[in-house]
């Protein structure tokens, strides 16, 4: 019998206009070398939450905010190609202080699990990784997705253009 203990568990559920400090914070104190969004201040961080459920609304994108209990941890969402919406993109965020317990595993798997109930337009979903971003390829690789290619110059990272990978995996 080992010690081992079982893993935390999170929750996603749709953001939330309070939830505007909380991603501030996670974002400008996090400075993701291989994440190309940025925030300029809570404010605009509460403009952009508002668009967020106009699109929920619309059906465009689902954002979704990851709890820890009570806390907010990080981010992911889901968000179709405006041309070909049964293609959509997921990206996912979690606060630099809570690395490295598996959450954004978890995360990706119940939004997958979402998108298979609530989104049946959906047939895949697709990720597209810089290639250096080690956590995040192991995350998508667990999570059942396969690497189909690598695009050049792909994610504009701060002043920077880098190579991505793009991932894929048919839900349905
Ligand atoms: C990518 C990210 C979401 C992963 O979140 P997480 O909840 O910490 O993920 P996990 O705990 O499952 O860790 C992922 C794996 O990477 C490993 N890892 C973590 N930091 C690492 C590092 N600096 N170098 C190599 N491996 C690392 C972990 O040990 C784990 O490996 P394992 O699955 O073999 O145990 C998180 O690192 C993050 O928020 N990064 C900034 C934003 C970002 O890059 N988002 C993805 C955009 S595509």
């Amino acid at each position: 019998m080992t010690d081992m203990k079982p893993p935390c568990a999170i929750t996603i559920r749709p953001q939330m206009i309070k939830d505007a400090a909380a991603f501030y914070r996670i974002l400008n104190e996090g400075n993701f070398d291989f994440f190309p969004v940025t925030v300029k201040s809570v404010e605009a961080e509460k403009r952009f939450l508002r668009q967020s459920r106009i699109h929920w609304q619309k059906q465009q994108t689902w954002n979704f905010t990851i709890m820890l209990g009570s806390k907010v941890v990080g981010a992911i969402g889901i968000i179709p190609e405006k041309s070909r919406s049964y293609n959509a993109e997921i990206g996912y965020f979690i606060d630099r202080e809570q690395h490295g317990h598996g959450f954004a595993l978890q995360a990706a798997i119940q939004v997958e699990q979402f998108a298979l109930i609530f989104c049946p337009q959906i047939k895949r979903l697709q990720a597209f990784i810089v290639v250096e971003n080690t956590p995040s390829i192991k995350v998508i690789e667990k999570a059942g997705y396969h690497k189909e290619g690598r695009l050049q110059s792909y994610l504009k990272c701060g002043d920077k253009y880098l190579d991505a990978y793009i991932y894929g995996k048919i839900i349905r």
